[in-house]
């Protein structure tokens, strides 16, 4: 080779050389030009959710205070405090054939239990799911009724040889209903609002039993409503079923709220005769409590502008499972839109509100693949984004988990407040136990959920107080709960068992 030859191969080399440099740079600064707006959204995320400790106990103390506003009189508090005509909780004596119907989410149960005292307790139970089309959760009321019913009515036809009713009595029933309700007795109470995702034309300022009676008795069913219980009631009564030191109850699921056991002079708006047990069972409907501490960020204001209920339930909407995965979608959609977190153009179904459900985000959160497969398969099934890098996988890890400690940190934050409201957030000397009833999908299924809440508790208690505290989950408590006060509100006596 000449020397031009040479000149000319050094120069090419060099050239190269220099275009493989400058590819490397452009990539680089291409990726932390992609990667800076990503981190900088997430950062503020991260900023405006954040829940130390100090934030936490002021709004354990808000909801304490709320409590307070909200038993002193009616309308004295975005905390409804809800007097449940439950002055007396399961004791074990209860015996016989009874129903429940519980309806507060996508779906609705019916039950049938035989009681049999302490010695056979629940002797015996069946029960069967039935999903409500979602037309039935925004149509009319009879419509809903109806449905309902017709499922109690086959359900009852469908019974076996075991369940024994006697001869001449009336099928009883507990109905749990979750949603807001004001009640003037056991067994009767007008819906306040709906919520979750519910919005039924009519049945607003109704009453729910004489709603549902009058669906049975379209059916021909001969049943009768004993006793209208929230599900948190419900929860606490089945609890306190099995455990005595049940003291209150609490539902993180589709929706959120809780039940406690308060003194009943210590319920100012309470005009009637003091009950002999001195005690009276109170839904919160916490799900509607609402404090300038709160960590709200823009995806929780524009969640709650564009909901069926704003400015309604803004702590449910920080927290329960209906939310907690259109919170997720929401970031994403913003970084896909700002930062081209999915590539140059947003993916469609990204729009869409309530597509990404919570059990989706919670299988993504807790993805342990070395290449976060879950998040990958769960990206593509359920949005239509293919191919994602294992860095926007890690990044959408984080967000879920953001969101998710916000909720679980919060929720045990309210359970504080509750604590501290009956007197029970300090340690106790003889080796009391406080028992608090869980129920709800979110809890259960939701691990880094559940177990960061566990975690909070014993943060914001300390350990020796936390070590009394219990926190149970009670699979369908709500159901046999339901039940049990139906038998415990017979119209026939029960029977006294010595
Ligand atoms: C309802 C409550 C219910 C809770 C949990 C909330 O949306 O207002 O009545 O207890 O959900 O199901």
């Amino acid at each position: 080779m000449g020397k031009v030859g040479v000149t000319t191969a050094v120069v090419c080399a060099a050239a190269a050389a220099c275009a493989v440099t400058a590819l490397v740079v452009r990539n680089r600064m291409r990726s932390s030009g992609k990667w800076a707006p990503v981190a900088a959204v997430v950062k503020e995320l991260e900023e405006r959710c954040a829940t130390p400790v100090g934030k936490l106990r002021q709004v354990a103390d808000a909801m304490t205070v709320e409590m307070h506003a909200g038993l002193a009189s009616e309308g004295g508090s975005k905390l409804k405090m809800l007097i449940s005509y439950v002055d007396n909780l399961p004791t074990g004596d209860e015996t016989g054939l009874f129903y429940a119907l519980d309806l507060g989410g996508t779906n609705f149960r019916v039950l049938r239990v035989q009681l049999g005292g302490k010695e056979g307790r629940v002797a015996k139970q069946e029960f069967e799911e039935v999903s409500i089309p979602p037309h039935l959760m925004v149509g009319g009321s009879d419509e809903l009724f109806d449905f309902i019913a017709l499922a109690l009515a086959k359900f009852v036809a469908s019974e076996g040889e075991d369940f024994h009713l006697p001869v001449g009595r009336q099928r009883e029933l507990g109905f749990t209903f979750s949603f807001p309700v004001r009640q003037i007795s056991i067994a009767s109470g007008t819906l306040i609002k709906w919520t979750k995702g519910f919005n039924i034309d009519g049945t607003v300022g109704e009453d729910v039993v004489a709603e549902l009676t009058r669906a049975m008795e379209r059916q021909g069913l001969d049943m009768r409503v004993s006793a209208l219980v929230n599900d948190t009631i419900g929860t606490l009564a089945g609890g306190r079923y099995y455990d005595n030191d049940v003291v209150a109850a609490v539902i993180l699921g589709t929706g959120t709220n809780a039940a406690y056991v308060e003194r009943a002079h210590a319920i100012p708006k309470w005009h009637g005769l003091l009950p002999k047990s001195g005690e009276m069972v109170i839904n919160m409907e916490w799900g509607n409590f609402r404090s300038s501490h709160l960590p709200t960020t823009d995806y929780d204001q524009a969640l709650d502008n564009e909901s069926l209920n704003p400015g309604e339930q803004i702590f449910e909407k920080l927290i329960s499972g209906m939310y907690l995965g259109e919170i997720l979608r929401r970031v994403l959609l913003r970084l896909a839109k700002e930062a081209s977190f999915f590539g140059d153009c947003v993916p469609p179904k990204l729009e869409v509100p309530f597509i990404l459900r919570t059990p989706v985000m919670s299988a993504m959160h807790h993805d342990t693949s070395a290449d976060l497969k879950v998040v990958g398969t769960k990206l593509n099934e359920v949005l239509g984004i293919p191919d994602t890098s294992l860095k926007t996988r890690k990044v959408v890890i984080q967000i879920c988990d953001i969101i998710a400690k916000r909720g679980a940190r919060l929720a045990a934050a309210g359970i504080v407040g509750i604590l501290k409201k009956i007197g029970r957030d300090n340690a106790v000397k003889d080796g009391g136990r406080t028992v608090i009833a869980m129920d709800g999908g979110l809890y259960e299924h939701y691990t880094i959920f559940s177990e960061c809440l566990q975690c909070t508790l014993k943060e914001m208690l300390g350990e020796e107080a936390s070590s009394s505290v219990v926190v149970k989950l009670a699979s369908d408590g709500s159901g046999i709960g339901a039940a049990l006060l139906a038998a415990s509100h017979s119209q026939y006596l029960q029977p006294v068992l010595s």
